[in-house]
């Protein structure tokens, strides 16, 4: 793709506002191009910000992910992390196609449910969890991570009392992860499946799993191929139903060209954004697509082959908890400009609010910005100056800025106008929303394009 940022020969542009185009998905691209209308009547009618969310996307990433590890020759099942969106639409998507859910509470768990996901589809990770979680995934025959020997103890004691055998994984610390603060070290692991061992008839060994923060495939395969060692070895001990090995998530997201990726990259620094803020670190948005490093890490070699082949040599089947890779265009964010602050004869830039908040644009939980451009509706026809703007919160913080960096308008930005942040699904639009300033939490509405000439649209709820 030629970048809009370089004219033939010419340099990189220096302070002034970088294009960094999100990619779209072409259902996306109808609805923006063709169904404007329908948009904006919504936002108008249920508030701003709106959540739009794509289930019909979602299906499709979970398609396309199931072929990738098949291709890979890998028995894979997918649980949806549900953490990543708190829509209700995407785990009916989930229960409608045999997909699982991952959840790390009880709430989640009986939204899960709710949805018509099955308990034995259900996976439970998170450090420590609770009685009350425990004693509902034992009622529902749910997978539970267990993160500690106490967690394993405690979690025994609550199937003893309730008559029926947990259905367990032991999570590990990889050896290319010793400091994390999740898992059980070597010493304990090995305790671990003793106790397994003892406690059987109230606690049932299916396998091992393990967190990696990042998106390096070699390590994932490699902490897969420890797992698969640890599966062979509790088999060894007496418990023969150790034969699941859970990669967690991680798959990586493509919300930008690559080129585009690097090029911003290299010109990137203080003066593109806001108060000449620094950020240290972003989201790797040119990174490579999710199906692709599935692949990769199921070819990934692990000595005498693929990862793949050594868990089908061995009888070891595979769990993947992907939240953001199915969430990859599934959904989008739609803000309405309250006002425009026109400093550019003092700035150089002008300062856009938004009616919303940074709450909804979840990045800056991170300490980060969300950085692909936000497409501005109406687009106008005769694209004039450059508008160099950022985008702030209709909040009284000063540090509610929704986009820090500079954005090159394509024309002037007006109060009424629309800006969409596209592919927002995962994680941004609302892991971290609250009802600050009593504002009502933002809705979601969902989309449904099909084959129909004007899109179906109904309010998430189950
Ligand atoms: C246990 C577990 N599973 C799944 C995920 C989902 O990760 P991602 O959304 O990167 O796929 C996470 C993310 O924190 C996690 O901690």
């Amino acid at each position: 793709m030629p970048s809009p940022n370089r004219g033939p020969g010419t340099p990189l542009a220096g302070a002034r506002p970088f294009t960094l185009t999100a990619l779209r998905h072409p259902v996306v691209s109808a609805l923006l191009e063709d169904h404007r209308a329908l948009l904006g009547s919504l936002l108008d009618g249920l508030g701003s910000p709106l959540h739009v969310v794509l289930p019909e996307i979602f299906e499709g990433n979970v398609a396309q992910l199931r072929q990738a590890f098949t291709d890979a020759g890998a028995d894979v099942d997918l649980l949806f992390a549900k953490k990543a969106n708190k829509a209700d639409c995407y785990v009916r998507s989930a229960a409608a196609l045999g997909v699982g859910i991952d959840v790390a509470s009880a709430p989640e768990l009986v939204k899960a449910l709710a949805g018509g996901v099955p308990g034995h589809r259900i996976g439970i990770s998170g450090p420590e969890k609770d009685d009350t979680l425990h004693a509902l995934a034992v009622q529902h025959g749910c997978l539970v991570a267990v993160d500690s020997l106490g967690e394993l103890r405690r979690l025994a004691g609550t199937a003893r009392r309730a008559r029926r055998p947990a259905r367990v994984l032991l999570r590990c610390r990889a050896g290319n992860r010793p400091s994390s603060r999740f898992g059980l070290a070597a010493a304990e692991r090995d305790a671990a499946v003793g106790l397994c061992a003892e406690l059987a008839g109230h606690v049932d060994l299916h396998g091992f799993s393990f967190h990696l923060d990042g998106y390096c495939a070699t390590e994932r395969a490699l902490a897969a191929s420890e797992m698969i060692d640890h599966c062979l070895d509790a088999r060894r001990r007496g418990l023969p139903s150790a034969a699941l090995v859970d990669i967690g998530g991680g798959l990586p997201v493509r919300y930008v060209d690559p080129h585009l990726w690097r090029e911003f990259l290299e010109q990137n620094g203080p003066d593109q954004y806001h108060q000449a803020r620094e950020f240290k670190d972003f989201y790797p948005y040119g990174g490579q697509p999710a199906a692709r490093a599935a692949r990769a890490i199921m070819s990934h070699p692990v000595g005498g082959g693929s990862l793949a082949a050594k868990a089908a040599r061995n009888g070891v089947r595979f769990v993947a908890e992907p939240g953001r890779a199915l969430l990859d265009q599934a959904g989008f964010t739609m803000y309405r400009v309250q006002q425009v602050d026109d400093r550019r004869p003092s700035d150089g830039y002008a300062i856009v609010t938004v009616a919303g908040s940074s709450f909804s644009m979840s990045e800056q939980w991170f300490g980060s910005d969300y950085l692909p451009d936000p497409v501005l509706l109406p687009a106008g026809r005769t694209p004039g100056e450059v508008f160099p703007a950022c985008v702030a919160g209709s909040t009284c913080l000063e540090a509610d800025l929704v986009t820090w960096r500079k954005i090159g308008f394509p024309r002037p930005v007006r109060r009424g106008d629309h800006l969409v942040y596209l592919n927002t699904a995962g994680y941004q639009m609302d892991s971290n929303e609250s009802p600050f300033h009593d504002a009502p939490l933002p809705r979601k509405v969902v989309l449904r394009l099909g084959s129909e000439d004007s899109p179906r649209w109904r309010l998430d709820g189950i």
